[in-house]
């Protein structure tokens, strides 16, 4: 079965078809910049830019960066306000004319790597999966059950959202070093493993491509890993998750 996977992220939206038995693309992937604002009519129609170029006309997973509640988005903390309280499901099949399932992006690119990256090996216990890019998304596995809609990146740290203290949005604009960084995160996880104590901590985004340079400064008593799927993990899961409803 192929399915379209799409990733809306702040400051790209990657699309390609994905083929569910194995997780792996099958068209190249395309990356559009998100526009300005990321207001919901702009990114619909470059969604429907990436339906378009891929000739697209089955079933698409959206990995979008909100709490996504019965097809409706209730949080904006990374993009416009105006998408609180929006049927980002009808938004997206209008402009597209294919089926769509809309699913956050952290729980997409988590039941990834749980299926076809690294995550495979933790099927037993407690797995807490982060992604670290323009925020901080989590998707919480329990034997290997996603237990949806979580949203720890906003758990409160000295005062802040932890996404606004340790995201990897943070170290490039605050021009943190590593191991700056790492104290940060650390701060954040140490926390997070408090209120979950999770056995495997599986790190995610962009940043997990560089894990050697802040691993070594993280100290958790769970199992620390680097994501494997790295940048393709949210459009790979997004089909994933389509795939399984309806
Ligand atoms: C949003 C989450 C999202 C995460 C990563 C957070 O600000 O509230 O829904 O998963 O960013 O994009």
């Amino acid at each position: 079965m192929h399915v379209l996977g799409i990733d809306v992220g702040g400051s790209g939206i990657k699309g390609a078809v994905v083929d569910i038995a194995t997780g792996t693309l099958v068209t190249e992937k395309l990356r559009l910049p998100t526009p300005d604002g990321a207001r919901p009519d702009d990114i619909a129609m470059v969604v429907k830019e990436i339906v378009g170029q891929l000739n697209w006309s089955g079933k698409i997973g959206i990995g979008f960066p909100s709490l996504i509640i019965n097809g409706v988005a209730l949080i904006a903390a990374n993009i416009d306000s105006s998408w609180v309280g929006l049927n980002v499901v009808e938004l997206f099949s209008n402009a597209t004319g294919c089926p769509v399932v809309v699913v956050n992006d952290a729980d997409a690119a988590g039941i990834a790597e749980m299926t076809y990256g690294t995550g495979k090996a933790y099927q037993k216990g407690v797995v807490l999966f982060l992604t670290l890019g323009t925020g901080i998304g989590s998707a919480f596995f329990v034997n290997g059950h996603l237990f949806p809609n979580t949203e720890l990146g906003h758990l409160e740290v000295r005062g802040k959202d932890a996404e606004k203290r340790a995201s990897a949005a943070v170290r490039t604009e605050k021009n943190l070093g590593w191991k700056e960084w790492a104290e940060r995160l650390q701060e954040v996880l140490a926390k997070m493993e408090m209120l979950f104590s999770p056995d495997v901590i599986i790190l995610g985004g962009g940043v997990s491509k560089n894990s050697d340079k802040f691993l070594p400064y993280l100290n958790l008593r769970a199992k620390v890993i680097p994501a494997q799927l790295r940048n393709d993990a949210g459009i790979i899961g997004a089909a994933l998750f389509a795939s399984r409803q309806g």
